[in-house]
């Protein structure tokens, strides 16, 4: 079957003639979840609006569930639910009308049962009369949200939407996500909280001066591109490594009380058991031994330097 949403070779010129897509290639299959990283103004937003149809491709092509998203650009449009970054609420209007027309806008029957369970969920029901404008940062964000979901989308983009949201916003976003793909709806967001894609995402994709660096399952990706570092605090400190254990990729740390050795996680071996014995036999005494693993974000950081040093 064909992805939920096939883009080929999307260029994106602006009217200035900044180039913000150079060239995006990418499927995203039916009910995945998948995050894009990128720094500022590596084209995110850019991605998204010619995904939704907001912005058009200077060239390449995109379609959503099939449809084409110039040509055929209501069907497409009609399965897409947008969490804009930018807040761009009637600030007059009350809560719960805003959301009513969302829905009324893609056609779909009126069902307030439905946008009752919606406002629950995002704890918006007891402001369901507030006026826009008579709420915080943080529930303005959880409108957009309410909006996006009104229509029931079967792809849906969240651009950025915990950007300075409180923890539990933020956690209650992670269920509401993983809700909706356990409906099988189709979910692209981006965001700046590595941990995020870390929580929530299938896939990761990288993205950063209008190029797709890298797209891969994010388990896959944390197993290939991971160093563990295992650290060890000694009895007694040292003055240096000793030359014996001089083929492990070892540091000294902390004037001399701790040797940390760092080791890849996709290696067939480890040398963990090979390098305490040499230390058991370089008369080494252990104190504790930890282990900690590279991050998502420490991946990220990496790839954007390379990407950008290219
Ligand atoms: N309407 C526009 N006209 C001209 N240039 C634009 C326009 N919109 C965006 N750009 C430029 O395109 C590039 C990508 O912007 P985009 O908003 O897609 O970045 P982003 O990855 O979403 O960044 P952020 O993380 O800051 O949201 C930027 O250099 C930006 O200045
Ligand atoms: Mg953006």
């Amino acid at each position: 079957m064909a992805a939920m949403v096939q883009i080929r070779d999307a260029r994106k010129v602006y009217a200035g003639g900044f180039e913000a897509l150079k060239g995006v290639t990418l499927d995203i299959e039916e009910g995945e979840i998948l995050a894009l990283l990128g720094p500022n103004g590596a084209g995110k937003t850019t991605l998204i609006s010619c995904i939704c149809g907001i912005s058009q491709p200077t060239s390449g092509s995109i379609t959503v569930g099939g449809h084409d998203v110039v040509t055929e650009y209501r069907g497409a449009r009609s399965l897409v639910g947008l969490v804009p970054q930018e807040v761009n609420l009637e600030p007059f209007e009350k809560v719960w009308n805003t959301v009513r027309f969302t829905r009324g806008v893609f056609g779909r029957p009126r069902d307030d049962a439905h946008l009752e369970d919606i406002l629950r969920r995002l704890s918006l029901w007891e402001k369901r009369d507030a006026k826009i404008n008579e709420l915080s940062g943080g529930m303005k964000r959880r409108v957009l949200i309410a909006k996006a979901l009104s229509h029931d989308p079967s792809v849906l983009f969240l651009d950025e939407p915990t950007a300075g949201v409180d923890v539990e916003l933020r956690r209650d976003m992670w269920r509401i996500v993983e809700d909706l793909k356990a409906s099988g709806v189709t979910i692209i967001l981006t965001t700046h909280y590595i941990e995020e894609a870390e929580a929530i995402a299938d896939r990761v994709g990288v993205i950063s001066g209008g190029r797709l660096l890298l797209v891969e399952e994010k388990a896959a990706l944390m197993t290939r591109m991971g160093r563990k570092e295992l650290r060890i605090d000694l009895q007694e400190p040292i003055g240096a490594v000793p030359e014996r254990l001089s083929e492990f990729d070892l540091t000294l740390e902390d004037e001399g009380h701790t040797l940390v050795y760092s080791y890849d996680t996709s290696a067939e071996r480890t040398g963990i058991a090979r390098l305490m014995t040499e230390m058991s036999e370089a008369g080494l005494v252990l104190r504790d031994v930890r282990t900690s693993q590279n991050s998502l974000e420490d991946i990220f950081v990496g790839l954007v330097h390379e990407g950008d040093a290219a």
